[in-house]
Parts: C-alpha cells; sequence; structure tokens
C-alpha cells in the first residue's frame, strides 16, 4: 500500500516537528527570523519561535496589499438583519484598521495593553481586533449574548485599558442595546476602563459618559493611521474566555507568530481553499471558530472572508444560508452541526436549495459540537459535496483532527473527525496513564508539545493552566473529552469528561449555571446537568432543591430562577428548564450523581452507582423528570 500524501506530512510532523513547522512558517512574513522553531526550555511551556519577530495585522492586510491584492475583496459584511451588504477590498480594510489603531492609540493604548471588544457580528468587530493586533495590543472579544455579569468577569481579568463596543445587536427581529449591559459591566468590576468607544448604529443611539466614552466616528474622523508594531512570536494576540468547570472562565491566550503558523498552513491543508477564494465561517467572532476563520486565517491566507449578521433560519427563511453562498460565491462554508439542524428542521426536503446556483460551493466544515450522523448525511445529499466534520477547542485554535482536504481526502466515516491533524500526537488513556487498545473508550489526550498556535498558557494564570490540562497526566495535554481510536487509526469523539455542555455549538459550564441558581434565596442545593436535544445537540436542565419553610410555588421561583441565568450568564446560557425535587442522589461521600441523573434524563442504560447514598431517590428524580417530559419519546 502506498503511503498517502496526509500520512507522510504527519509522520513528518511528529519526528521532526522543528523541521517540519520551520519550513511551514516560511509562510508568514517575519520581521526578524526566530532562533529557536521550539524553545522547550521551560517545559510544560513551549514557546514557538522564539527570537522571532512579527506583526498579525501585517500578515493579514498589509502584506497582501503590498503583493498585488490592494483591490481584492478582503471582507464582505452581510447582513440580512439591517438589510445591508458592505464589502471592503484589501486596501479598504487596511486603511481602516489603520485608522482606528490610531483611535485606540489616541486613547493611550500601547502595545501589552488589553482591549476588550464586546459587538455584533458587523464589520467594525473585525477592524478593532485587527487594529489591536496592529499594534500590539492584546484583544479579548467577549461575544454578544453574555450578560453584564460575565463582561465584568473578563474585565476584572484581563483588566483593559479601552473598551470597544456598539450601541447595539440584532438577533432576528430583537434590537438588543450593548451600551446599558457595559455600563453595568463596569459599575459592577473594580477594575475601570480609561476609555470606551462606542459605535452609534442607526437602530439605537447609546447614551455617553462624559469623559470615558467615545464616539467612533468622531475619533476616526480626527485619528491618523498607525504603523504596524513588531511583536514578538512568544507575545500574545489575544485572550478568549472560555467555559471550564467553575463559573470563572478561563483566559485562553494565543501568542502571535505560532498561531499565524498554523492557521496559514491549515487553510491549504485542512481546507483546501487557495488565496483569492470566497471562505465563509458562520459563526460568531465572540467564539474561537469567529476569532480563527472568521478573521485571521482567510486574511493571513489572501482570501476573501465573509461577517454574516444574521442566522441560518428567520433571517427571512431557511434559505439564508444558500443565499449568501450564491450570491458571493462562496467556495467553503464552516460552521456548526446546529446551524444545519435548524435548515433541516424547518426545510427536510431542501426545497429553497433549488433557487439559488452554487456551482462555485466545494465544501462544508462541521464543528464545535458532535455531528450525528444523520445531520452530516442530510447535508452531503442535498449539497452534493464533502462535508467534513473536524474536532477541535477554543484551547488549540484550529484543529486537532480532520480530513485533511487539502492532503488528499481519506475515506469518510461519518461520526469520526477522521485522523489528527500535523502536529498533533492523539491518544486515549486510561485512568491510570495507559494508552488503552484501539476501540476502547478513555481520555484523549494530546503528547506535548501541542502544536503551534495551541495555548501557552491561561492568563496570568499558569497555575490554572497546569491544573486543568497538564496535571492529570506528565507529558500530556488533557482535552476534557472522551472517545476512542479505531484499528484504522480514526479518532471518535464521544463525550466530555468534565461539567461543560455544548448547547447549540456553544460551550457552555453547569458550574456557572449552579453558581447563579444557588445566589437565589430559597435554593438550598442544585444540580445542572445537559440532556441531550435533538436540535441543540444538549439543553441545561436544573434539579433545585428549596430550603426548608419555602412555601412559594414551585412554578414561580423555578421562572426566577431562569431569569436569574439569563441575567447573570446571558440568554445564551438557553436555560429554560428547572425542576424542584426533595433531594439529590449523591455518593456516601457526598458527591452529587449528574452523570447518573444525565441518564436517566436521556433514557441511556445505566448502573446504580455501589457507593450511592439512598438508591431511593433515584427513583423521586425519574418520576420529576417524568412530569417535564424526559426521556423524550421521539
Ligand atoms: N447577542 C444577544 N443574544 C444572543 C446572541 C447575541 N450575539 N446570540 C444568541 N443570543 C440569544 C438568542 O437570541 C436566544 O435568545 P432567546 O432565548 O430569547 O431565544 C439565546 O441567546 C440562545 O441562542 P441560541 O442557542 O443560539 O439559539 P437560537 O434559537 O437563537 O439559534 C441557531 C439557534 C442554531 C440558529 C444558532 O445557535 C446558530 O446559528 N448556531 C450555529 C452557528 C454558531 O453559532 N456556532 C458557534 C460555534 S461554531
Ligand atoms: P469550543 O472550545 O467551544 O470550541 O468547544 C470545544 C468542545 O466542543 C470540544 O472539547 C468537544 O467537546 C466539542 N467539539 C468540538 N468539535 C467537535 C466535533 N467535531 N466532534 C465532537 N465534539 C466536538
Amino acid at each position: 500500500m502506498t503511503t498517502s500524501q496526509y500520512e507522510k506530512v504527519y509522520t513528518k510532523s511528529i519526528e521532526d516537528p522543528e523541521g517540519f513547522w520551520g519550513s511551514v512558517a516560511e509562510g508568514i512574513h517575519w520581521d526578524r527570523h526566530w532562533d529557536r522553531v521550539l524553545d522547550d526550555s521551560n517545559s510544560p511551556f513551549y514557546h514557538w519561535f522564539s527570537g522571532g519577530m512579527l506583526n498579525s495585522c501585517y500578515n493579514a492586510l498589509d502584506r497582501h496589499v503590498e503583493g498585488g491584492r490592494a483591490e481584492q475583496l478582503a471582507l464582505i459584511y452581510d447582513s440580512p438583519v439591517t438589510a445591508t451588504i458592505r464589502r471592503y477590498s484589501y486596501r479598504e480594510l487596511r486603511d481602516e484598521v489603520a485608522r482606528f489603531a490610531g483611535v485606540l492609540v489616541d486613547q493611550g493604548v500601547g502595545k501589552g495593553d488589553r482591549v476588550i471588544v464586546y459587538m455584533p457580528m458587523i464589520a467594525e468587530a473585525v477592524i478593532a481586533m485587527l487594529a489591536c493586533a496592529r499594534i500590539g495590543a492584546v484583544h479579548s472579544v467577549v461575544f454578544g449574548g453574555f450578560a453584564a455579569n460575565e463582561l465584568a468577569t473578563r474585565i476584572d481579568d484581563c483588566k483593559p485599558k479601552a473598551i470597544v463596543t456598539a450601541s447595539c445587536g440584532i438577533e432576528v427581529k430583537r434590537v438588543i442595546q450593548y451600551k446599558p449591559l457595559l455600563d453595568g459591566a463596569i459599575e459592577t468590576a473594580d477594575h475601570k476602563p480609561d476609555a470606551c468607544i462606542i459605535l452609534q448604529r442607526p437602530q439605537v443611539q447609546a447614551t455617553m459618559i462624559e469623559g470615558r466614552d467615545v464616539d467612533w466616528e468622531q475619533a476616526m474622523g480626527t485619528a491618523t493611521a498607525a504603523d504596524c508594531v513588531s511583536v514578538a512570536a512568544t507575545d500574545p494576540l489575544y485572550i478568549l474566555y472560555t467555559s471550564g468547570t467553575t463559573g470563572m472562565p478561563k483566559g485562553v491566550v494565543r501568542d502571535n507568530g505560532g498561531h499565524a503558523v498554523a492557521l496559514n498552513w491549515s487553510m491549504s491543508a485542512i481546507y483546501d481553499v487557495k488565496p483569492g477564494e470566497v471562505y465563509w465561517a458562520a459563526s460568531d467572532v465572540g467564539w474561537v471558530v469567529g476569532h480563527s476563520y472568521i478573521v485571521y486565517a482567510p486574511l493571513f491566507y489572501g482570501c476573501t472572508t465573509l461577517v454574516y449578521e444574521g442566522k441560518p433560519v428567520g433571517t427571512p427563511d431557511a434559505g439564508a444560508f444558500w443565499r449568501v453562498i450564491s450570491e458571493h460565491d462562496v467556495n467553503v462554508l464552516f460552521t456548526a452541526p446546529t446551524a444545519f439542524r435548524a435548515i433541516k428542521k424547518e426545510d427536510p426536503e431542501g426545497k429553497l436549495l433549488k433557487n439559488y446556483d452554487l456551482s462555485g460551493f466545494r465544501s462544508l466544515f462541521l464543528a464545535g459540537e458532535r455531528c450525528d450522523p444523520d445531520t452530516l448525511e442530510w447535508a452531503q445529499d442535498q449539497l452534493g459535496v464533502p462535508v467534513i466534520d473536524h474536532w477541535w477547542q477554543t484551547e488549540t485554535g484550529w484543529a486537532i483532527a480532520s480530513n485533511c482536504m487539502g492532503l488528499g481526502a481519506l475515506p469518510f466515516k461519518a461520526g469520526s473527525p477522521t485522523k489528527p491533524v500535523a502536529g498533533y500526537d492523539v491518544q486515549v488513556l486510561d485512568i491510570d496513564g495507559h494508552q488503552l487498545p484501539n476501540s476502547e473508550m478513555g481520555n484523549i489526550v494530546i503528547k506535548l508539545p501541542l502544536p503551534p498556535g495551541c495555548l501557552p498558557t491561561l492568563w496570568k494564570n499558569d497555575e490554572r493552566f497546569i491544573s486543568s490540562y497538564l496535571s492529570t497526566y506528565e507529558g500530556f495535554y488533557l482535552t476534557g473529552d472522551a472517545g476512542f481510536i479505531d484499528d484504522d487509526g480514526y479518532l471518535w469523539i464521544m463525550s466530555r469528561i468534565d461539567d461543560v455542555i455544548n448547547v447549540a455549538g456553544h460551550r457552555l459550564s453547569t458550574g456557572a449555571m449552579e453558581e447563579a441558581l444557588s445566589g437565589h434565596t430559597d435554593v438550598a442545593e442544585c444540580a445542572v446537568i445537559g440532556v441531550e436535544d435533538s436540535f441543540k445537540g444538549q439543553l441545561p436542565l436544573g434539579f433545585i432543591v428549596l430550603k426548608s419553610g419555602v412555601e412559594r410555588s414551585d412554578e414561580i421561583i423555578v421562572g426566577e430562577l431562569i431569569q436569574r441565568v439569563r441575567q447573570e450568564i446571558g440568554p445564551v446560557a438557553a436555560f429554560k428548564m428547572a425542576t424542584v425535587v426533595n433531594r439529590l442522589p449523591k455518593t456516601r461521600s457526598g458527591k452529587i450523581l449528574r452523570g447518573t441523573m444525565k441518564s436517566i434524563a436521556d433514557g441511556t442504560e445505566h448502573r446504580v452507582p455501589a457507593t450511592i447514598d439512598d438508591p431511593v431517590i433515584l427513583v423521586e428524580i425519574a418520576t420529576s423528570l417524568h412530569l417535564i417530559g424526559y426521556p423524550k419519546q421521539d
């Protein structure tokens, strides 16, 4: 049997990482060449391209303007919710970004300072991010669906010098005012930013606070363009907070050098696109997919990217994605399976597809949650193009496993993201750290060092980086996912091993929800689990034990609790189900048996744990679940 191109590339990346990544790094413009490809002098903290200097914004914009792509489209903003389409060439985008970088400089922002970007899906969100990169400032984008409290937590952790926001976002037909959320967050937070730059959108005029708030348009009118500042390859480009086990999110750090090298390479190797083609990631800039594949990778590689302010359905119908693909000649689309489940639900026979010319469309990539084979096969049948499920995490910043379409596609297996991508030595270990035989399920880990582009640490928290990811198995990164490798070397990602759940492709912490619920005066104890859902993948479900003596009705309290999670975490938590129970099932040592409750809710087989304190409680739990319609009958 001949060795495939994928195998050759993968083997080289594992056997000679320095040789492999050193040569891949030539795809990036360096102001100063690196001293070492891989600096392992302070393991387990590894650094890629130490000694190297570059600028990520220069690599995303200026080098293409100088290299002959000045008039090519860099970014298309398509907003069905405001009936707007705006196009930016590489030259126009570079000029806007340079000017906004000047605005930041005028506000005292410099290299290493943090800037929070709390914006809806508009071109200015990308402009703000790239402007930070241009002057060496570190952006931290906060997803618009998070509430003021979550924003405050991030303000206190990364201590931004400035915050950039817009007067509102638009959720289909609902206008969401951002400014009151921002003001509330700043009031709650201990740290106060020096300046807030506000983009006034026509739908809402935000009230400005004198001396702190700066109007985007006015500031752009007087600012002068700022040049790219050279930064170390190992300097942080951004911090992106992601859900962990507790309410305090983890500040995933991304460096400049390794990130640019890995993402630029991924465009050809994984996505098989060419410079000049149109690449659309239908996600949000607030998530890692948005950072990597709306903003950085397509621009590093000289593609045209798309910022879509709309939904797969309802803006105006389930043909929205097909309209965008045909109108902008999209070659490759990347989104979460839940978006396709939404389309399939509304237009199961794909009737709306027939209204559009998708002849230039080549492939669909899915990630963010487990992709059920039904959805994958439906998408493939409707579109007639390869549908590639690939697996990754905020922490890695790019795919850990994928069918690498640019390295010769391997045979597909629905339900598996295929094989590890170059640089990732993926293994499956048992609880004692022994490698498991094929097809046996265990903890999925990646042997250190992680490849370029992955997190070097957590923001100002090396200890949490080690305790969260590196302390379970020495020399390995714990992904938090469980699964197995089959006899053909294909990976199967089956579930999380922690309390993270995935709702509509959004990563959420049940621990954070429990913290919000516990703050209610009537709640004695609670537990939140993620139950299976045929549309959103999972949905949070709360079990509530009330304090003794509480006489108000369960219904009123549950209503208040739902409102509370929405207000403290945000609408994105999608917390809409809770049931009051007398007690929670626990082990004799007091550990809540969330896994057992989940199995009962999902209707999957479970064994009553030998260590359970009182098995009768499980009967009560099953009865409460039955009353709210679980397990589902469909
Ligand atoms: N600002 C404010 N609110 C937001 C928001 C934002 N940026 N994003 C979502 N919300 C709100 C929604 O309006 C919804 O509010 P509601 O409870 O009042 O209805 C709530 O948060 C939950 O959002 P979501 O779980 O996304 O549900 P939805 O019904 O609005 O949309 C999908 C479902 C499938 C259409 C949508 O999640 C989607 O397009 N997902 C795929 C793409 C994606 O986001 N991927 C992310 C990682 S790749
Ligand atoms: P996030 O950090 O938001 O990207 O979420 C990462 C988590 O989503 C992973 O750890 C997995 O649990 C899940 N995930 C992402 N992509 C896939 C996939 N293709 N298959 C299964 N699970 C996935």
